[in-house]
């Protein structure tokens, strides 16, 4: 039996005043998961009410106090881990080991922001003038709204809501239409940690209407977002004078130089591009290769991909994409790709593994030149492109050439050239001799150029995104002391 969930707002499981309900589908075999509530802008207002109620006491609880609530997250979600994982599989697709991985990135971070909850450092500093003491310490935002994609339904919800409730901010969320389940169970296990009321509210429904309503509302004070730029640019036009956090996703590139361990670079290839169904803003959907070791790379990765096993994700090495609009976008940039002259060397079609579900097969395309639209629009599905270079030179100009700067990669036994790369490459990641993917929580995330506006998620510069600085000059002569005034 199919259920109905409902909205978390100020504690209590309750209805949209709307009536309406959408379903979440299993992109394996289109089957219903479960219906949500399509909520409407006043259901918005109610959650924002109820956080801007709790914050007032939830700022005014000491950090370590925080801390407690957030260890006791991380308890449920390692206790559920298992469960969640299966659930990830069913409502997104992607396959059961990156499921697991999606649940231990949400526990991670957990940990990782319950022990900042004894730190949140600032700073002290000299001031100018005798007997004043100057320091920075850190502020809550105030209420933050939080949107969500679906290709993390774990990991990027809890990157977030750890980082903002360790910092005392109150949270409404508005959760990706495409993987409300998981947000449900992830709203419950923060119902089970014993969080005050009204400190977490989760809201179902459309982007353009209750995500909306978020961006614009003047009571929130901060939002952090992860998705499309399109999106980002509605945000960064509609908020008004708030703090803003995007990630709107990427172009990234792997260079392969002709000194690189081949099968390291396959390996990296194959996980890079083919993992998550191609599905992560850090995939790798670029392959900027040496000529010289091209058709040996070629052959090396084609050995590998032939191999790979498209299917639901319990039993199979590639999952489905996450719903008929992703197949049709890879399909249409398949028929880009053809138009541009660029050579198909595998794939390129919808696979119909059991007459339903939305699958598509891995796909590679050779022969690319940079400008082209394939090398130049994020996919979001599995479809690589590679680009043959003379010089290493070439490979940098090339993978900085699209208008995203999230993530890069570069294979070479060479110090010096790596190096350089770390340098020039324009991304807010880069791993030398290892895939664009596979960030670790207590490091900062996020691009440059147009991925992002300049803000950092997780590590130490997650907390900046959801903390305020404040500047205390401490002055205790006694007397009128006049900071950069002559004598
Ligand atoms: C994303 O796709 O938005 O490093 C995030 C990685 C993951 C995060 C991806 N940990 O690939």
């Amino acid at each position: 039996m199919v259920m109905t969930y409902k909205n978390y707002v100020n504690g209590n499981w309750v209805a949209s005043d709307s009536g309406k309900i959408f379903s979440s589908l299993n992109p394996a075999d289109e089957s219903i998961v479960g219906h949500f509530q399509a909520s409407t802008r006043a259901d918005v207002r109610h959650a924002i009410a109820s956080a801007s109620t709790a914050f007032s006491s939830w700022r005014d609880t000491p950090a370590p106090s925080r801390a407690k609530y957030l260890w006791k997250m991380r308890d449920l979600l390692i206790k559920n881990k298992e469960r969640l994982a299966c659930l990830i599989v069913l409502e997104m697709g992607k396959v059961i080991a990156e499921a697991r991985g999606d649940v231990q990135e949400a526990i991670d971070v957990f940990e990782y922001m319950a022990g900042e909850g004894r730190r949140l450092f600032g700073n002290t500093t000299p001031s100018e003038l005798k007997d004043k003491f100057a320091m920075t310490v850190r502020m809550p935002v105030g209420v933050v709204g939080l949107i969500t994609p679906w290709n993390f339904p774990i990991a990027i919800p809890a990157w977030k809501s750890a980082a903002a409730l360790i910092c005392g901010n109150s949270i409404v969320w508005k959760p990706s239409s495409d993987t409300p389940l998981c947000a449900v169970e992830f709203a419950k296990l923060i119902d089970e940690a014993g969080f005050p009321k009204g400190v977490f509210n989760m809201v179902t429904g459309s982007g353009w209407e209750i995500g909306d309503e978020i961006v614009r509302h003047q009571m929130i004070r901060g939002i952090s977002f992860t998705g499309s730029r399109e999106t980002g640019e509605h945000i960064l036009r509609n908020a008004g004078v708030k703090k803003i956090g995007l990630e709107l996703g990427g172009k990234n590139a792997i260079i392969i130089l002709e000194d690189a361990d081949l099968d390291l670079a396959v390996d990296g290839v194959v996980w890079g591009a083919f993992g998550t169904t191609g599905q992560r803003c850090t995939s790798a959907s670029r392959v900027i290769v040496h000529e010289k070791i091209k058709s040996l790379f070629e052959k090396k990765l084609l050995a590998r991909v032939k191999n790979l096993k498209v299917g639901e994700g319990i039993h199979h090495d590639i999952g489905p994409l996450i719903n008929l609009k992703a197949v049709e976008k890879s399909a249409r940039y398949v028929q880009i790709g053809l138009d541009e002259g660029a050579k198909l060397l595998f794939g390129g079609k919808p696979l119909n593994v059991h007459g339903k579900g939305f699958f598509f097969q891995p796909t590679i395309f050779t022969d690319c030149k940079s400008e082209m639209r394939i090398c130049q629009d994020e996919i979001f599905g599995p479809v690589l492109s590679i680009i043959p270079v003379k010089s290493f030179d070439e490979a940098i100009r090339v993978s900085n050439s699209v208008s995203y700067g999230l993530s890069s990669a570069i294979y070479t036994a060479d110090i010096q050239k790596a190096f350089r790369a770390i340098n020039k490459l324009e991304a807010g990641l880069t791993y030398v001799n290892s895939s664009t993917i596979g960030s670790e929580c207590h490091l900062p995330f996020g691009g440059v150029k147009g991925t992002g506006n300049g803000m950092r998620e997780a590590g130490i510069h997650g907390i900046d995104e959801f903390s305020e600085i404040k500047t205390v000059y401490f002055d205790y002569s006694g007397k009128l002391q006049k900071a950069t005034i002559d004598d």
